[in-house]
């Protein structure tokens, strides 16, 4: 039986949390199980080539049990895709109860709240963490990595340094990379090298795992032992999508000035943000449906098959905005899926262009440090490239979109208008109709 130490700062009381042993990971993924766990020695990659045995060394746990326990676990998108790997979850920390609310509906794991309370963690392969972006994201304070929320990364620090995993997973947005000159990204690859981890990081988009949402995510893996090039730069599928017509189109309709988040079959990053303010999700146009209906807005369910989540994740769970920024603030299940699957099974790193990381310049959008050999690397954010079965349109068909208000369609149109932004003159008569035909009845 494994123990996390939890200290609460009302009572003052410290209480060991008792690590069940699950039968299933979570609730939810029960039936992906695999089962018989044996541990394993295998070395990866079995190479013929000593040097390049010795470059990559990394230890397959493909027949092992490998648990995992996620920090800043909101409604649980890195975990599900991590259990959706196979892979265990023997504890959650999330202190929103609207998310924390969810995690206990969904898994089989103790939920603890605030992080800086958790005095330790239990024995685990894998410790991930989704730390705030709200300081860091373009929609967020930009306070930076020493802002209230994102610096609470130290409190993961301080965790692992106690008590390392074999991995160690962080994930944030790509403004990590160029805030403040990278500061953010500076600041953790700083203590991770000071603390003698091994790390590698790399973009991602979750348009290419098969959801209908356009979503970049800095995935960054680290381990005192083993080597992080061998999960995150095994896949690589390069190329761009062919051109093709689109059913539906995503926009922002709360902007309009200096952007729209213009989305061809997608749409754009559903946004969480902090707990204060009201998470707006996003638009969609449908050229092919009436007036009145042709510009929408999509359900929490389709929110939450935008993400990868099955419909109702989140029900019960808060008010409908609460809902939304749950959404917004998750990890796409599928690519956490596709980490995990990595994390158990590494590959070899697949052969691109890589230059020796320069100090001062800016941070490339993958990059590694192993053994102190600092490399920037050039690939893509498409390491799989799975289309999804089911087209924008035809997702908001079955999980339903509401007509966007005469309000709100009102508002964007005047500011997309006054803008000096390229538009489809389509696009814009599709705005006018729908203002008109609310406007009638
Ligand atoms: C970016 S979200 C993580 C989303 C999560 N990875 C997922 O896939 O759903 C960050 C989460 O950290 C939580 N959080 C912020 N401060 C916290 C604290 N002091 N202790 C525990 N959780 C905290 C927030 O409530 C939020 O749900």
């Amino acid at each position: 039986m494994a123990h996390a130490s939890y200290t609460s700062r009302r009572s003052g009381l410290t209480t060991a949390v008792v690590v069940r042993r699950a039968a299933s990971p979570c609730n939810w993924t029960s039936r992906t199980r695999v089962s018989p766990w044996r541990s394993s020695e295998r070395r990866f990659p079995v190479s013929d080539e000593p040097e390049r045995r010795l470059d990559y060394s990394t230890t397959s746990l493909e027949d092992a049990r490998v648990r995992s326990v996620g920090l800043f676990s909101g409604i649980g998108g890195l975990e599900l895709g991590l259990c959706d790997a196979g892979i265990e979850t023997e504890l959650l920390c999330e202190y929103w109860e609207p998310a924390a609310d969810t995690l206990r509906r969904r898994f089989d794991a103790p939920v603890v709240g605030d992080i800086r309370e958790l005095r330790s963690l239990p024995t685990a392969d894998i410790v991930a963490a989704g730390f705030p972006c709200t300081d860091l994201s373009q929609v967020g304070r930009t306070a930076g990595i020493s802002g209230d929320e994102s610096g609470l990364i130290r409190e993961v620090f301080r965790l692992v340094a106690d008590t390392p995993p074999t991995w160690l997973v962080l994930e944030n947005v790509p403004n990590m990379l160029t805030l403040q000159g990278g500061s953010p990204i500076r600041h953790v690859t700083e203590w991770l090298d000071e603390n003698g981890w091994n790390w590698a990081y790399r973009t991602v988009d979750s348009r290419h795992f098969g959801v209908r949402q356009r979503r970049r995510r800095v995935f960054l893996v680290a381990s005192k032992t083993q080597d992080p090039r061998t999960v995150l730069f095994a896949d690589e599928t390069g190329g761009s999508s062919a051109q093709k017509r689109h059913t539906a189109y995503g926009f922002y309709w709360t902007e309009g000035n200096r952007g729209i988040g213009w989305g061809e079959g997608v749409v754009p990053t559903l946004k969480g943000g902090s707990k204060l303010g009201i998470a707006s999700p996003p638009a969609v146009w449908i050229p092919s449906a009436e007036d009145g209906r042709a510009i929408c807005r999509p359900s929490i369910a389709a929110g939450e098959r935008l993400q990868g989540f099955r419909a109702g994740w989140t029900d019960g769970s808060g008010t409908l905005g609460e809902r939304w920024k749950l959404v917004g603030n998750a990890v796409t299940v599928p690519v956490a899926k596709w980490l995990g699957s990595r994390l158990v099974a590494p590959g070899y790193p697949v052969d691109v262009d890589r230059r020796a990381l320069t100090p001062g310049r800016r941070w490339p959008f993958a990059a590694s440090s192993v053994a102190g050999n600092r490399e920037a690397w050039s690939i893509g954010e498409r390491p799989v490239d799975k289309r999804s079965g089911v087209s924008l349109m035809n997702l908001l068909d079955r999980y339903t979109a509401e007509p966007l208000s005469l309000g709100a369609t009102s508002g964007f149109t005047k500011r997309l208008k006054a803008s000096t932004l390229r538009r489809d003159d389509r696009f814009v008569a599709a705005l006018d109709a729908h203002i008109a035909a609310l406007t009638a009845g």
